[in-house]
This record gives structure tokens, sequence and C-alpha cells, in this order.
């Protein structure tokens, strides 16, 4: 789900109406109540459908949408900025959208640029010293690494030195407390400072608009500690929050529909250079939910490639007792089955486990045969599935015990399901796995952590479930239409000129409910206006970041198929439906709405009166489109 969707799911309509001051009162689907953008104390005109999220006024203003509009109209912003307040009362993170002061603005960038400065020292040092040769030795020859790989992730080599950097920086007129602060100087205990990145490699982190956030730092001599040091929590670099490569791979993750995560920087740089490009890394931590929404924006699909000690046993042991591991410890799980399992739930993702073989990293897979890559990478498997088999793996299935400690480590794991279907077929394939009768694990709980609190046994659902996933409201023709026009933006002056034939308006991005639609919609009308570019490109290179996730889901949907003039009778069919859906809503509220003046002695109907005729009057035109539309099709 998109952060956008899972904002229109969480917030309600009618809280933001009665927030504003509106009283609502219950008609029925709807409810209705004074209009809060125009003064008028007789007839209640405003109508909010909950379902749906959205609302109407019926009269002044005769404006409506959903609860974007709501607030921009409220408060006179842009969507920009409405998204960001609703985001924030949903309690949804939205990367990039925050609206930075122009000073911290100024300072980013300031920060920004020293670090790309230091990207270009490190690399200087790797390839232009003595000292750094043997780095760049260790790159080429002990990790294959080619010149080109080097350039491209923008490798470098901080010298043996406690004051390199330092000076070279200070040279360049950067104060001491910048150099700090973008994380390349560590604190003397007496005061003053000295380089933090001392002979090691060091790989450039970028966020995924390739702009500079800091730096990993591998070593060189295999006696030093830490082997790896990354830059310091900064105001650029939130290691929770990025993942390695991005950059690099966001375009290739879109392509191919599917995004590999590994576990190190260098198996990032191996696997791409063995070209398989739609690969990032976390930064030595578990994977976080905020990094699995910065992928969602480019697809859905994520396989995680765990090296063989976190895909294994013992963390698959460790990882099931997550709830006390993460209670207890501050140390963090690199697989976490079923802390895994609630993310990907709660952002309808789908997460897949490769395990790496013979204890390899990937970087040693790919160096031994690319394509066992694609192999491995295919084979992924669903996260309890990845977990039944390393429990089950060289155990002898027909002892009894081993059969119930499965089960008891299995099944909680497939009771957090959220999904009842999901959670069936799981029973299912562990049952059949174990050669136990389905009917025995029903009801089956694990043994009681200590902070696991204990469910009743009659009650199908966990602590988790108690809060349902949200669901996202949406009109699903409103959807199609827009995710057939994404593909085929070529189809939209047919589309028109039928409508027009059949005395029809155009289609308008108002046809839409949502603001997020109608925003995509009048892009792809603006991109039939030019022919500087393909549309589609044109549509992606405009398109706002915060509109990027719901642009990836509509690409997602699936397209229905045929030849040119099927998808534009479909198209307009769907059109025609959207309208008529709306046309149909206003139609049955207008009916109740008169009804009621009617019955409260009123007698100043006659402007609802007068919208039922117009209504009724364009359903019919629609009626006869469509008419139209099924003869055209006999022919
Ligand atoms: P590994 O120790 O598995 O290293 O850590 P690696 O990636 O295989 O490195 P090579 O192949 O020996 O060079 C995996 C990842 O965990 C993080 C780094 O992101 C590393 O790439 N890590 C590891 C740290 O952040 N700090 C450490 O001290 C170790
Ligand atoms: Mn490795």
């Amino acid at each position: 789900m998109s952060s956008i969707d899972e904002i229109k799911a969480r917030i309600d309509i009618v809280d933001l109406a009665s927030e504003a001051g509106v009283k609502l009162r219950r008609s029925g689907r709807t409810q209705t109540g004074f209009c809060p953008f125009h003064s008028n104390t007789r007839t209640p005109a405003f109508v909010i459908w909950p379902e749906t999220g959205t609302w109407k006024c019926f009269g002044e203003c005769n404006d409506g949408g959903d609860i974007f509009k709501f607030v921009m109209k409220k408060d006179g912003i842009d969507f920009k900025e409405a998204l960001q307040r609703l985001a924030e009362r949903a309690g949804i993170q939205l990367e990039d959208l925050h609206s930075l002061k122009p000073e911290q603005k100024e300072e980013n960038q300031r920060l920004r640029n020293l670090l790309e400065d230091a990207v270009t020292f490190y690399r200087h040092q790797l390839l232009n010293t003595p000292a750094g040769k043997i780095a760049l030795n260790y790159l080429l020859e002990k990790r294959k690494l080619n010149m080109q790989t080097i350039e491209n992730f923008g490798l470098g080599y901080a010298p043996h030195s406690w004051d390199a950097a330092l000076n070279y920086f200070k040279g360049k007129n950067y104060s001491e407390q910048d150099i700090l602060d973008v994380g390349l100087l560590a604190e003397r205990d007496s005061g003053g400072h000295y380089d933090k990145f001392r002979h090691r490699i060091m790989i450039p982190i970028r966020d995924e608009n390739s702009k500079m956030t800091g730096f990993g730092g591998r070593i060189l001599d295999p006696n030093d500690i830490p082997k790896f040091m990354n830059s310091p929590q900064t105001v650029l670099f939130d290691k929770g929050r990025l993942l390695y490569g991005l950059d690099r791979a966001r375009k290739p993750i879109r392509a191919a529909d599917q995004a590999v995560i590994v576990e190190g920087y260098l198996d990032v740089i191996a696997v791409h250079q063995a070209g398989y490009e739609n690969i990032v890394s976390p930064m030595g931590t578990a994977l976080t939910e905020d990094q699995i929404r910065l992928l969602k924006k480019f697809t859905r699909k994520i396989v995680l490639a765990l090296d063989p000690d976190a895909a294994g046993q013992k963390a698959v042991l460790r990882g099931l007792d997550a709830a006390r591991a993460s209670m207890d410890r501050e140390e963090e799980l690199r697989f976490d089955a079923r802390g895994l399992l609630r993310h990907e739930a709660r952002l309808q993702a789908d997460l897949r486990v490769a395990s790496m073989p013979d204890d390899l990293d990937p970087d040693e897979i790919v160096a031994r045969d690319p394509q066992e890559w694609a192999r491995l990478i295919e084979n992924a498997k669903p996260i309890v599935a990845h977990v039944l088999d390393v429990l089950l793996a060289g155990q002898d299935i027909n002892d009894p015990k081993v059969k119930s400690e499965a089960v008891s480590q299995v099944m909680p794991l497939i009771e957090d399901l959220p999904d009842p279907v999901e959670r069936d077929s799981y029973r299912q394939m562990l049952a059949r796995r174990l050669k136990v009768d389905e009917r025995t694990l029903i009801g089956t709980r694990a043994p009681v952590s200590p902070v696991r609190r204990q469910r009743p046994k009659s009650l199908e659902t966990s602590d988790q479930k108690s809060v349902p996933a949200p669901v996202v409201r949406y009109k699903i023709v409103e959807v199609s239409c827009l995710a057939l026009l994404l593909r085929r933006p070529d189809l939209l002056p047919h589309l028109d000129r039928r409508l027009q034939e059949s005395g029809l308006a155009a289609l308008s991005a108002l046809d839409f409910e949502y603001t997020d639609h109608q925003l995509i919609l009048r892009l792809i009308q603006q991109s039939l206006e030019q022919d500087e570019s393909e549309q589609a490109h044109f549509v992606e290179a405009l398109l706002d970041d915060s509109l990027r996730e719901t642009h990836t889901s509509l690409l997602s949907q699936r397209p229905p198929k045929g030849a040119d003039d099927v998808l534009l009778d479909e198209l307009t069919r769907q059109v025609l439906q959207v309208r008529q859906q709306s046309l149909n809503e206003s139609v049955n509220q207008l009916r109740f709405m008169i009804e009621d003046a009617q019955q409260a002695g009123q007698v100043r109907v006659t402007n609802y009166q007068q919208l039922m005729l117009q209504y009724g009057r364009m359903l019919n035109r629609l009626d006869e489109a469509r008419r139209k539309l099924i003869e055209y099709r006999r022919k």
C-alpha cells in the first residue's frame, strides 16, 4: 500500500470535518452537515461518504473530493503540504517530504558539498598515492572489482593518518564543526579532533536521490577493529532510513519489479558488477520498516539474500524469540522472522528469503558462477517456508519430538499472519511437511515466552491482529481507469473525442474523486501537450516524489489485454462508469436531502431539485453513450 493510501485508510474524513466544526448527522450511508466552506445556516448541504472517504457540498461551493482536498481547501494549502500534515496525523513517515527551513536546507547543502569533496579526496588517495596502492590492489585482486566499478561506486581510501582529512578540509575553508558534523572527525578526550577514518577503504553512502549522506569504512589491516565503521548518526546520515546502493539500484529495481537485499556493502558492489543491479543493503542492522517502505516506492517484491550465518539455524531460532530479544538486549537481530512478517503484512510487501549455500557470501557466489545468483534469487522462499526449512534441515521428521518442536516454533508465526487464507495455506504446508493431520495444528500454541502475553484459547486473534490492517477506501474503476491511462496515455485523445461525439465532456481531473489521482491525470494530460519526450517518461520525470508510490502501484495493476480498439472500449466504459457512480451517489443523496427538507417544512429546495434534474439529464446521456458503445462493439 502506498503511503498515500495508508493515510487515506487511517484518517477518517468524518473526524476531519468534525474537527473543522461541522456537526454531522447520519442518514443512511452518508453523514450531512453545514458546509464549513461557506456561511449558510439554512440547509445542510455538506455530505460525507465515510466508506469512500469522500465529501461533497451541494450548496454554494458545489465542490468535493477526498481528505486531502478537504484540508487543502480548509487551510488554503497545496497537496504536498496537506499530505505532510495528514501523514503526521496518521503517524506515517514520509521520506523526502519533510519541508526544511531555509537555513536548515542551506546547512545541509554545505554539509553535502563537504561530503562530495570528501569523496574526491578519498578517491584521490586511492588512485594517486603510494599508500592508496595497497587499497587499490586489495579491491582489484582480492575483491575482484574492476576500475569501472570502483569508479561507479566512488570508492576511496582514507590514509593512515590522524589529521590528513582534518587538515585537508580546513585548508578548503571548512569549519572544524562542519567536518565533525558530517562524521569525518572524532573528538579527543583532551579536546580537539582527529580523523575518524584511518587506513580504510571508503565507501560513499548516498540516498536514493544520489545525495551524499555518509561513508562506510572497511578495514585493510585484518587486526583493526571494527571491521566496518560507519559515519555516526548525523543530520544527513540516518542508517535505519537508508539503503546502501539504492541510488544505482532504483531503476533496475523498478525494471525487474524486484529488489534484492544483501548484507554487505561489498556484496552490493560485487553483485552489481556481475550484472544484477537491483541490489541494496542495510548498514549492518536488521531491516527496518522504514527501509521496506523506501523500497516499496519501487517494488513490493523483496528478496532477502542472507549470509549463511543470518539465514541459518541460530539466527532463525533467535529470531523466533524476537519479542524477548528486542526487550532484553540492545543487540540487533539481522534476521527476525516475526518482525519481518509483521512488516510484510503491514506494508503489503512480498518478502522472500534466499539463503546462500556452502557458507558463501553473495560476492563469493557471483565470483564462482554469476548464473547461480539468478537461480538462488529465483528460488527464494516465503519467510515462513524458509524458517521451516531451516528448522527441519538435517532433522528426522519422523521423530515425534522433532515434529512437536517444529510445530511449537512455527505455528506462532503462522497464527500471526493477518490474512486467513495465507494462514490456512501455511498450516497445510506445515502439516504436509511434518506428515501430521492439519486439524491437529489448529489451536496449537507456542510455549509462552516471558514477554509474550498469553491469549485466550478461543480467540483466533493475536495481539497484532486486534489492530486490523488498514483498508484502503477507493473506487476501483477510478483506479483501473487511471492505471490504463498511465500505460497508454496515447488513448486519451481518442477517448476524449469519443466522449465529445456522444455529447459528453472530455475527461477531466474532476471526474476523479481522489486528489492524488487528479494530479496524475493532469500530468498525463500535460504529457500529451508536448512532444519533446515520450509521454510515460514525461510523467515520470515531472512526477512529484509524493506521488511516486501511487504511480508505482498503479503501474503494478494488471492491465486489460487486447488490441487498441478493445482497450479504448474498455477505457470508455470505465470512464462512463466512474461518472455514473458519482452521479448516482449524488442523486441518491439529493433525494434524501429534498425529502428531509420537505419534512422539516422547508420549501426552499428548488436548488436541489434543479440539481436533480441536471444530474438526471447527465445520467441519461451517459446511458445513451453506454448503449452506443455496446452497439459499436457488436459491429
Ligand atoms: P560482514 O562482517 O558479513 O562483512 O558484515 P562482509 O560484508 O562480508 O564484508 P567482507 O566481505 O568481509 O568485506 C556485513 C555488513 O554488516 C555491516 C557492514 O554493512 C557489512 O557490510 N557491519 C559489519 C558493520 O556495520 N560493522 C561491522 O563491524 C561489521
Ligand atoms: Mn563478505
